[in-house]
């Protein structure tokens, strides 16, 4: 498969031209004055979820220069590679078929690409694991003695689970609490140990490698307070999510849900990782989150890229990155059931892109992922969106919205989305300062950018469709990029120096420190 970095095709330096030229100072009031199909040509339908693209610093002729970059980078044989399960994660020889979790049928078998699976055998083994894992679930909802799920787990063995779960508690079984236990600080766990029973707790411990310091130092303390608070039933208590499920058993869990190499730790929600989802809305409702992520898939893989939001998405976030040399795009979810999306966004994008050399291990010219943060609205708005309106750095802004409230509460959800949409067009309209009738304290500047993606509802259809959305984008800048999205080397170095600092805090030995860690190192000894 040819894939070609992005500095290195023609329409990188079209572009470059056409952003010296017209590009940097496109005025997206000025271009909604000269087009009144603007909205129209720059919204996009996509299964389940509505994008208006068009109060971005983009026009027709960016758009089309950008298709042709994604074209040029091997972008659609990148995709075709990837849902014929080649092993695109290349540092790791791995396929990467997050997708085929949620693949409700065979597969056609691609005979044009070298795969480095049968798929089909493999889709057989998905649809096993996820009837056990389902049946699994739906026992724990039936059973009312089990009042309580910890999940243990970090980073995608957490984030994902942790984000559907909040985000579906409109459609969760009442009677069950969920908790998750991430950190490695014993608050954490201790304060969930406080608010539990042995007797009535079911602990999740959810690990790819069942190898992560952090899950396995939770897990063990779990276990430990289990046993001493006369606990025994280990079988009845504990459950593992888990590749590796040789070391599960190893540490005493006999009910276990595997899944595969393939699963990247980010993009493994669909998996057995998404269990405390599964327990809170059912079978059938997460089945419909797969369904929903499924239909995006299949958009993804058969649209054409002119009319691809996650490619529009992706290629509007290489404009922004690599010609406006914007750094950050902030997620402003207008819901506060998705209130860990930004946090869950943050690790799909920057440990997938937050590269600096290509797939060739070749150091980048050019910039890869951008910061992403966010918090919920309204909340945001009486915190950080100063800076975007005035601030001196632009930030790309993307607005999540529902149409549907799960409440009966009058008159607050209008003023939640008015919220939402004023904010959107402060940002592009801004204001001249009405004392000076131009610069000032109080003047806007607009023409700031923001992406506003709208559902109907939040379910566990639309959902799904809405991560396998981001899933999808951060494949296609990658791409773009010529990074190997689904590797995290840059996690290592600090779990290798933390082990090596740790026998040093309890020995109190800080010969050959660099200065700072010794010093440190000393005080925390005095
Ligand atoms: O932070 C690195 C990482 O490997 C993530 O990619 C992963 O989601 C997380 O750690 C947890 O890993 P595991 O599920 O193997 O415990």
């Amino acid at each position: 498969m040819t894939r070609i970095r992005c500095d290195r095709t023609a329409a990188w330096g079209e572009l470059q031209t056409v952003f010296q030229g017209k590009g940097h100072r496109l005025d997206v009031r000025a271009a909604f004055a000269g087009d009144a199909g603007r909205f129209g040509h720059f919204s996009q339908e996509a299964p389940h979820v509505f994008a208006d693209l068009s109060k971005n610093l983009l026009d027709a002729d960016i758009e089309r220069l950008l298709f042709a970059l994604a074209r040029q980078c091997g972008v659609e044989e990148h995709r075709q590679a990837l849902f014929a399960g080649a092993a695109i994660n290349s540092t790791e020889q791995r396929a990467v078929m997050h997708w085929l979790l949620r693949n409700p049928a065979p597969v056609p078998v691609d005979t044009a690409q070298p795969a480095s699976k049968n798929i089909a055998d493999e889709q057989a083994q998905v649809h096993a694991t996820l009837d056990a894992m389902l049946a699994f679930a739906e026992r724990v909802r039936s059973d009312d003695a089990i009042t309580d799920v910890v999940n243990i787990g970090i980073g995608g063995s957490d984030l994902g689970p942790q984000m559907a779960v909040l985000a579906l508690d409109a459609f969760a079984l009442p009677g069950k609490r969920f908790h998750f236990v991430s950190n490695v600080d014993g608050h954490e766990l201790a304060a969930t140990l406080a608010r539990v029973k042995p007797q009535s707790t079911l602990f999740l411990v959810a690990s790819k490698t069942f190898t992560t310091i952090e899950t396995m130092t939770n897990a063990q303390s779990a276990k430990r307070w289990f046993e001493n608070q006369g606990g025994t039933d280990i079988g009845r208590h504990f459950a593992a999510l888990t590749t590796n499920v040789a070391a599960a058993n190893a540490f005493g869990i006999t009910t276990t849900f595997g899944f595969w190499d393939w699963v990247g730790g980010r993009y493994s929600v669909w998996s057995a990782i998404g269990l405390p989802l599964a327990i809170a809305i059912g079978a059938q409702g997460f089945r419909a989150f797969l369904a929903g992520a499924h239909d995006m898939d299949e958009h993804f893989r058969t649209a054409p890229l002119e009319c691809n939001l996650p490619v529009r998405l992706a290629l509007l976030d290489v404009w922004y990155r690599n010609f406006h040399g914007f750094t950050s795009r902030s997620i402003a979810p207008y819901h506060s059931a998705l209130r860990r999306l930004p946090a869950y966004l943050q690790q799909l994008e920057m440990e997938s892109n937050g590269k600096r050399v290509d797939t060739c291990g070749k150091a980048l010219p050019f910039a890869t992922a951008p910061v992403l943060w966010g918090e919920p609205g309204t909340n945001g708005q009486h915190a950080y969106f100063q800076m975007l309106h005035q601030g001196t750095e632009v930030v790309p802004v993307e607005f999540v919205a529902v149409k549907k409230p799960h409440h009966g509460l009058t008159g607050h959800h209008t003023l939640l989305l008015a919220n939402a949409l004023a904010q959107a067009q402060a940002l592009m309209l801004g204001q001249t300062d009405p004392d000076t009738g131009g610069e000032g304290h109080r003047r806007f500047t607009g023409n700031r950018p923001s992406t506003f993606l709208l559902l109907d509802d939040l379910t566990p259809t639309s959902l799904g469709a809405l991560i396998a959305l981001q899933e999808h984008r951060v494949f296609v800048s990658g791409s773009v990029w010529g990074i190997n999205s689904f590797d995290q080397w840059g996690v290592e170095l600090g779990k290798v120096l933390a082990k090596d600092v740790e026998a040093r805090l309890l020995r109190g030995d800080a010969t050959g420190l660099d200065g700072s860690t010794a010093g440190l190192l000393a005080r925390l000894q005095e």
